[in-house]
């Protein structure tokens, strides 16, 4: 199937100059998801593109994949699995720690989330350098799961995060360079 031209749901994400920092142009989903047909839109196309890849579980990245993930797990027939920051969940939990700017940072998910061979799509608001979604890629495999998208509301072109994952498929409803 033809991927859906999200393209007219541009209008609907709005740009914040230096949030959170000077210099950054941040691209800010929540006008999206509050306009009724943006959001449905938003979803279809996710659904759309992987209804026919048999998956058994969305991950949701913290914290803008827990706003859209689980809708589109409940089209998927699919469930929901939160990947968080250090400390949030309280069951046993795998973690993995990747390089920032400046430092590092950590996500956790429960041991238990993933079995073996259950086929999963990972999805978050945004690729940038891809950094968090290798992170969550690596907690994937450590519990066996097989890794069978990655989707993203928002893929900023010019950061070339995609690059970071020659052997899975990137899915992003908007391009921006
Ligand atoms: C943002 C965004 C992604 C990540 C993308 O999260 O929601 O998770 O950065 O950047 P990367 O591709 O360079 O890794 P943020 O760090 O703002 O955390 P938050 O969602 O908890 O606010």
């Amino acid at each position: 199937a033809t991927p859906i031209n999200c393209e007219p749901l541009k209008s609907l994400v709005r740009t914040v100059p230096d949030f959170p920092k000077p210099g950054i142009l941040f691209y800010d989903i929540t006008t999206l998801l509050k306009d009724k047909a943006g959001f449905a839109q938003m979803i279809d196309a996710f659904a759309a593109y992987y209804i026919d890849k048999d998956v058994d579980l969305v991950l949701g990245i913290e914290a803008r994949g827990f706003i859209f993930g689980p809708a589109l797990a409940y089209r998927l027939n699919a469930g929901f699995v939160p990947v968080r920051k250090p400390r949030k969940l309280p069951a046993a939990t795998a973690k993995v720690t990747y390089d920032l700017e400046y430092g590092s940072d950590s996500l956790e998910i429960h041991l238990d989330a993933v079995q073996p061979g259950q086929k999963v799509v990972i999805v978050d608001d945004l690729l940038a350098t891809g950094g968090t979604m290798e992170a969550t890629t690596q907690l994937v495999r450590q519990l066996g799961g097989i890794v069978v998208g990655l989707g993203f509301a928002v893929e900023l072109d010019f950061l070339k995060g995609r690059a970071k994952f020659p052997d899975y498929d990137v899915y992003s409803l908007l391009h921006y360079n």
